[in-house]
């Protein structure tokens, strides 16, 4: 197993920093190329390590920073490297109409009406990414940056705050954060089909298919101060060594709809509500219950005690998708051993395992209950402000886009005819066929002696803004605010 050079790479790649309550975002434009490496070349020692896990140190702050391909620019790296990056990252996630329809970022979820990062929003070059243990030193946090970075002519172009809902629950009122890949070489351990290569996730180390993913190199007569690695096989200067992607997206959930939608769904031959077969219907789509024990361990109710489960297939014990629906968010986004041509076999694990994403994000926005009680959200006087902004600042590191974040997003979760299915989307995060022109999305409970199909889902998920960045690591960091 490959030794990762932990020192370098930043902790958020790593770790969640579950201990550390508040994060607040900050996405940022540089105006003047030399204050800007004075203020990088500041910061650069602050900057979070993965070498020492913050839950366990207990510091009350941790502090991460990624660039957009013009942030780099800006800070005036050339274009022939800047050429080497992916080539999604030179694009953006707004360049094209291809991209666009990859992602399902039409209708209501179109780049032109993001609040950031679309295509009539302020250009961004940089996101830093801000950690405390709780809100009160979070700003203090904040007000000691704000005053550094303005004071070297960089603006503020947005700044995303985030609120964390009761048992780690997101806003539909599941419990989010349980199952994400094991990074091997880090001090985490979980099952061999659940440990992925660091290659997969971090540039310059091998990935699933036992190679190197492209990343910048340079001449090493461009790195004078010798500050960046070497690339032993070539000699030269490696700029994305202990450096990953990051996909960031402002996901907006409309919750009443939701709720109300599975409502209306669930009700009885009298028309009166079923809140029982309610929350199961929810359970199908999401594949866990709102506890987070999964469907495939516990089909018929929740069990509190399963919630951190995560260590299961679907092929030996649900290969009809009777337990978990075939359709279900999370067998959609990792269907581990369960897709064809040869469901349950190491080789379809392996297939799975080469989409792999690593979450960070945290939720935003008020709840729309408290209690998170699906009850409580239908409830119009229990239930405050249906119509604010809340959902998930979706944060995941990968270190191929094409293959992993923008694979899941258009050839699991966009995808009507997944897994054998007719014209069902991701039931919790599809974008409803709006690429296609067949319309109306469905939801296939599968079932004997036969499936149950639910119409007409509407879309509960909307995007507001979004980006890709090059989180670099901390030597490359140096490197670029010394750039000539
Ligand atoms: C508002 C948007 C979203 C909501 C409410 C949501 C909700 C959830 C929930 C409740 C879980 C189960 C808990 C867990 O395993 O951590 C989950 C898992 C997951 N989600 Fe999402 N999600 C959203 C967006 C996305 C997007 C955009 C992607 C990727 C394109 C994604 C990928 C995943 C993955 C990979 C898992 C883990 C699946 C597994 O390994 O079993 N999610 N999500």
């Amino acid at each position: 197993m490959e030794k990762l050079d932990l020192e370098d790479i930043q902790g958020i790649i790593v770790y969640g920093y579950g201990k550390l309550a508040a994060a607040r975002y900050l996405l940022l434009q540089i105006t003047d190329r030399s204050a800007g490496h004075d203020w990088l070349s500041s910061l650069v020692d602050r900057i979070t390590s993965a070498a020492r896990n913050p839950s366990v140190t207990g510091q009350s702050t941790c502090l991460n920073l990624a660039l957009t391909a013009s942030g780099l620019t800006r800070l005036g790296l050339a274009a022939p490297t800047l050429d080497q990056f992916a080539d999604e990252f030179q694009e953006g996630m707004t360049f094209t109409p291809h991209r666009q329809r990859i992602l399902g970022d039409q209708g209501e979820s179109a780049p032109e009406y993001w609040q950031w990062g679309g295509t009539t929003t302020p250009r961004i070059d940089l996101l830093l990414m801000l950690y405390a243990i709780d809100e009160s030193t979070l700003e203090q946090f904040y007000q000691t940056l704000v005053d550094e970075f303005v004071s070297h002519g960089i603006q503020e172009v947005k700044r995303l705050d985030t609120q964390r809902l009761p048992d780690r629950k997101e806003h539909f009122g599941f419990r989010d954060d349980i199952s994400d890949p094991i990074i091997a070489g880090t001090e985490r351990t979980g099952t061999p089909e659940n440990t992925i290569n660091a290659g997969e996730f971090i540039l310059g180390y091998r990935n699933g298919y036992g190679q190197y993913t492209n990343r910048p190199l340079i001449s090493p007569d461009h790195d004078p101060e010798q500050l960046l690695p070497i690339d032993s096989a070539s000699g030269l200067k490696d700029l994305g060594r202990n450096g990953s992607y990051l996909v960031f997206r402002q996901l907006h959930q409309d919750v009443r709809a939701f709720w109300q939608f599975l409502d209306q769904q669930s009700r009885g031959a009298q028309g009166e509500p079923q809140p029982q077969t309610r929350l199961k219907l929810a359970a199908q789509m999401v594949g866990r219950w709102t506890s987070g024990a999964p469907l495939v361990a516990t089909p018929q109710q929740d069990n509190a005690d399963l919630a951190e489960k995560n260590d299961f297939l679907y092929h030996a014990s649900d290969p009809q998708g009777l337990k978990c629906p075939f359709g279900a968010h999370i067998r959609r986004v990792n269907p581990r051993d369960a897709l064809e041509p040869n469901p349950g076999s190491a080789e379809t694990l392996n297939t799975t395992n080469r989409h792999r994403i690593l979450r960070r994000g945290r939720t935003y926005g008020q709840p729309l209950a408290g209690s998170m009680q699906p009850e409580d959200m239908l409830n119009a006087e229990a239930a405050s402000n249906p119509d604010l902004e809340r959902g998930i600042h979706f944060i995941c590191f990968n270190a191929n886009i094409s293959r992993q974040f923008e694979f899941i997003q258009h050839t699991w979760v966009n995808n009507p005819k997944f897994d054998g299915l007719y014209n069902d989307d991701d039931p919790l995060i599809g974008d409803r066929g709006q690429n296609q022109t067949h319309g109306v999305s469905h939801f296939t409970v599968q079932a004997a002696p036969v499936r149950k199909c639910i119409a007409g889902l509407p879309r509960f998920v909307q995007v507001r803004g979004g980006s890709y960045f090059f989180m670099p690591g901390i030597k490359a960091i140096r490197f670029l605010s010394q750039l000539i």
